[in-house]
């Protein structure tokens, strides 16, 4: 194979492949790209898993609204605080709250308040990164003003067909897309990602998945490998339709370093959920191309309850041991940390300073 040439329609004979020599030629390339693009240091974005409380119902998700045996909880506004302090003292640059869905006033007002509360206690230095779903551009806007600058929002699948499958009649493909769009015009570095492996997902999903991240022109990609959750639809009904653990896991790389070969100068997740297929996941996928790491920082008495899906590492462990692991693991590759930085794509950066031209709202790490 000849990796300098390689096109996106190249993608799902890759993928497709089971030879192992390709595997590990496109891994080291791929880690040959994002030294030369995005260089050899890791981020921190500390992860606070708000509340896992949700009323969308997505089929493969434990945390689902009607998944009666989830044991629900909202960490309270001063956990919230102290998870952030704790994240700034500790030299990451930037925390992502994250939660199940909710659009209710008193959500969306508490939410506001704990974007003001997370700055006030980093004196306004501490990033803010968004993962509360789809929202109306109000509230997208009220939280933006309020003082976060990033959001994630999973488009999970780029195929509207698949995701018709995965979700309820009134979860909308079209809707979500249109979020995204939303979240970019207010300003937001927006970033997106997938799930790799899904039932009746096929390369060439996969491939479409890629393109997606480049036609919506996103910086920040976090995908990660399906995970089943017996108490989900998903799980309990298409058992023949899931792929193997290792095939999702090799899938999982594959699609690392092709995103990282493919669009160059994006900020990569190494996801929570590859480190449930392989225990040196995480690390695999900062060899892959994976430039960024979100060390779970919620306090342990409520990690077992976020529940995605099973099998998620960490469950006992307090923050400080999952930052002092990660480091641990980040040097054992030779990597380095970035820390006190809020760590900003350089395809970002590189538009931010475009912008700052034109009228459109940017607030980045300079
Ligand atoms: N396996 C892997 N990832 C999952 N997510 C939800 N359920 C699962 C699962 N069973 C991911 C979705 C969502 C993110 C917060 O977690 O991609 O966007
Ligand atoms: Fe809710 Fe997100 Fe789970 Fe869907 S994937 S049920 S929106 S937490
Ligand atoms: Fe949590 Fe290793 S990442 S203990």
């Amino acid at each position: 194979m000849k990796w300098e040439t390689l096109g996106f329609n190249d993608i799902p004979d890759i993928l497709n492949s089971v030879d192992d020599g390709l595997f590990q030629g496109l891994l080291d390339y791929a880690y040959d790209v994002k030294r030369k693009t995005v260089g050899t240091k890791v981020y921190f974005r500390g992860l606070i898993e708000y509340s896992n409380i949700c009323i969308k119902n997505c089929y493969y998700c434990g945390i689902r609204r009607d998944n009666r045996s989830a044991r629900r909880y909202t960490m309270t506004p001063a956990e919230v605080a102290d998870a952030g302090m704790l994240a700034y003292r500790q030299g990451m640059g930037s925390v992502v709250l994250q939660s199940g869905e909710r659009t209710d006033g008193a959500f969306i007002d508490t939410v506001t308040d704990l974007i003001v509360r997370l700055k006030e206690v980093s004196g306004g230095k501490l990033g803010i990164t968004l993962s509360l779903g789809e929202q109306s551009p109000d509230v997208y806007r009220r939280w933006f003003d309020a003082g976060a600058h990033r959001y994630l929002l999973r488009i999970e699948t780029s195929s509207p067909a698949l995701y018709a499958r995965l979700h309820p009649a009134d979860h909308d493909y079209g809707r979500r897309v249109e979020c995204l769009s939303v979240l970019k015009g207010i300003g937001y570095q927006t970033g997106t990602g997938v799930m790799i492996g899904l039932p009746y997902q096929t390369a060439g999903d996969l491939a479409g998945d890629i393109e997606f991240f480049r036609d919506m022109d996103i910086d920040m990609i976090g995908m990660g490998p399906y995970i089943l959750h017996s108490d989900t639809p998903l799980a309990s009904g298409f058992e023949d339709a899931h792929a193997t653990q290792t095939e999702r896991f090799r899938l999982s790389l594959k699609m690392v370093a092709l995103t990282r070969i493919l669009l160059r100068d994006v900020n990569i997740a190494a996801t929570t959920a590859l480190q449930v297929l392989d225990p040196a996941g995480r690390e695999k996928a900062l060899r892959a191309g994976a430039n960024i790491i979100m060390p779970n920082i919620t306090p342990s008495k409520y990690r077992p309850d976020y529940t995605l899906y099973q099998g998620k590492p960490c469950a006992d462990e307090e923050p400080e041991q999952c930052m002092g692991c990660l480091n641990a693991r980040i040097r054992m590759i030779g990597e380095e940390v970035g820390l006190n930085e809020w760590g900003d794509s350089p395809r970002f950066k590189e538009r931010a300073e475009a912008a700052t031209a034109s009228s459109i709202p940017v607030r980045n790490d300079t």
